[in-house]
């Protein structure tokens, strides 16, 4: 009996820890997500560095970038580009682009609010 309990305490202790990494896998789904050339595709136009691609370096982005403004960034890139607020005249700027009617920007597939959540939690990594 006694031994049964134990076994019983390790399952019920091993359940929280699973729970908890599932729970905090975000960060994870979105490293996956930035490198599948299929959903994000963001590894190809972006370093991890501060090395420019065809687009910026995405280290430190969540210290530069509001977290709503990269949001609305990854939900309608293009209708970012044309609000032109200050955030976006700066990025121009540092891309040689201001005046240019499109951005460079685009994922092949629309992602969903989750995917963009998640994708957010993985940039945030990025120091
Ligand atoms: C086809 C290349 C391409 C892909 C794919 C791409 N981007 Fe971009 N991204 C750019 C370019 C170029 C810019 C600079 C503005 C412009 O010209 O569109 C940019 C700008 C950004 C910015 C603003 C950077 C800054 O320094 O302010 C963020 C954040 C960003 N992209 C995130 C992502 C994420 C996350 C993905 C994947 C879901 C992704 N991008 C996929 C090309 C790309």
């Amino acid at each position: 009996m006694k031994i049964y309990s134990g076994l019983l305490s390790v399952l019920a202790f091993g359940g929280v820890l699973f729970s908890y990494s599932f729970a905090s896998a975000d960060a994870a789904k979105g490293e996956a997500i930035f490198k599948d050339t299929k959903v994000g595709n963001c590894k190809t136009c972006h370093d991890t560095g501060d090395k420019k691609k065809l687009g910026p370096g995405l280290k430190g982005i969540s210290d530069r970038a509001s977290k709503e403004w990269i949001t609305k960034w990854l939900e309608d890139t293009q209708a970012v580009w044309d609000a032109n607020e200050a955030y976006t005249q700066d990025l121009k700027k540092r891309m040689n682009k201001e005046g240019k009617p499109k951005p460079a920007h685009k994922t092949p597939v629309k992602l969903t609010p989750e995917q963009i959540a998640d994708l957010i939690d993985y940039i945030g990594t990025l120091k």
